[in-house]
């Protein structure tokens, strides 16, 4: 979370005060959000959902993905991505990342299967994965391509916004994200029966609302409905959002360019111009090294945030893909053929990236002499550890 104040306040009384707290009413909040979001995106559909991980499972559904089918995920992310490809009874494929700390082109490549169906990229830490390369293998080898946008929002690569490159795009609007209302979640799609689908995974009682179809058939499913209260609150964020991406570019900008001719080696950025800016990354050359820099500057080393690394996930570590083992996707006899273990000394080059990689957070409110302090911590730490 960034920025959230009285605006926020102002429009949650105002929906508490109608007493229109039901997203299915005209002119609500949550309608106007799809519609502003999708544009803002530059998607035809978008639904909202109560959070990243509805939105994702919501989407995958949506596609049509399921039981038979694996999806590629990568070796570091929040185990949700994951997570998600099990609700829909496909078995996630973990694939190395590279030193942009997103899904590595040349590992999807590799590790594509006869039953391998899609992929999802992650442009974790709002860094945008290689979009041309990996949408060139997805057309080449026939994937869908889902996008995990969820910590990229407001983020683009190369002029298109994250979330709007592939078949379809997930975010979350949870606490951590660049705008949020607590929880929250949107999807967005240009396809509209994909679109209906996982509207109907979102809320598959939204008929009794907004009317039959004739052309599509309802099937049961978790709902995840956003309230009017996240309409609202995402509404005022949307608001302050391009703001605050532009001051987080601006600001890595500055601190790369102002620690351009230490020893330090930035990580590559697959789209410098139109990133979130969340994050300064450097590729440290070893572990000792990064933990000495973290401990000089402050920040995180990539592989150690205890959450986002593919040995922190502990139910697909230990196959528990359902609250139920006949529902649990690793033992339905359609999943035999996909490849279901992850076995030891895995995707070592990622975690060998991961614990040398190091990430400073930026802020959009800190001032030019904020930002001047974290330029000359980096550059005393860089002559300290690698002088
Ligand atoms: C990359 C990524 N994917 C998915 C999710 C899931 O989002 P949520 O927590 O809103 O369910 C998160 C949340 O932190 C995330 O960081």
């Amino acid at each position: 979370m960034y920025r959230v104040g009285q605006e926020e306040i102002d429009a949650v009384a105002k929906v508490i005060l109608s007493g229109e707290l039901f997203r299915y009413h005209e002119g609500g909040e949550c309608e106007r959000f799809e519609k502003r979001y999708a544009g803002f995106v530059g998607a035809e559909h978008c639904r909202m959902t109560s959070s990243g991980t509805a939105a994702l499972t919501a989407l995958l559904a949506g596609l049509g993905l399921g039981p038979g089918d694996e999806v590629i995920v990568p070796a570091q992310t929040y185990m949700a991505t994951a997570i998600s490809v099990l609700s829909v009874g496909a078995i996630p494929i973990i694939a190395d990342v590279d030193e942009s700390l997103t899904l590595c082109p040349r590992a999807t490549d590799e590790i594509i299967g006869p039953r391998t169906r899609a992929m999802i990229p992650v442009h974790m830490w709002g860094l945008p994965c290689d979009m041309d390369s990996l949408t060139a293998i997805a057309r080449k080898r026939d994937l869908l391509v889902i996008e995990d946008a969820c910590q990229a929002v407001g983020g683009a690569y190369e002029g298109r916004m994250l979330g709007s490159i592939g078949d379809g795009g997930a975010f979350s609007f949870n606490y951590y994200k660049n705008m949020t209302a607590g929880e929250g979640g949107a999807l967005v799609t240009d396809d509209a029966e994909v679109a209906q689908r996982a509207g109907c995974m979102v809320d598959c009682c939204s008929f009794y609302w907004t009317g039959r179809q004739d052309d599509f058939r309802p099937f049961a499913a978790t709902g995840s409905r956003a309230s009017e209260i996240e309409g609202a609150l995402m509404n005022v964020q949307l608001d302050r959002l391009p703001s605050m991406i532009q001051a987080l570019r601006d600001q890595k900008k500055r601190i790369l360019k102002e620690t351009a001719d230490t020893p330090l080696t930035p990580a590559p950025s697959r789209s410098l111009d139109w990133e979130c800016g969340a994050q300064v990354v450097y590729t440290l050359p070893d572990e000792d090294s990064a933990t000495g820099f973290v401990e000089k500057v402050g920040g995180v080393i990539a592989g150690k945030t205890g959450r986002h690394v593919f040995t922190e996930w502990d139910p697909i570590l230990d196959h528990q893909g359902a609250h139920h083992p006949d529902l649990n996707p690793y033992n339905l006899p359609q999943n035999q053929e996909c490849r279901r273990e992850y076995p030891e000394g895995m995707c070592e080059r990622s975690l060998d990236i991961l614990g040398r990689t190091v990430m400073i957070a930026n802020h959009p409110d800190r001032s030019e002499s904020e930002v001047s302090a974290v330029i000359e911590r980096i550059r005393e730490a860089a002559e300290t550890v690698l002088g």
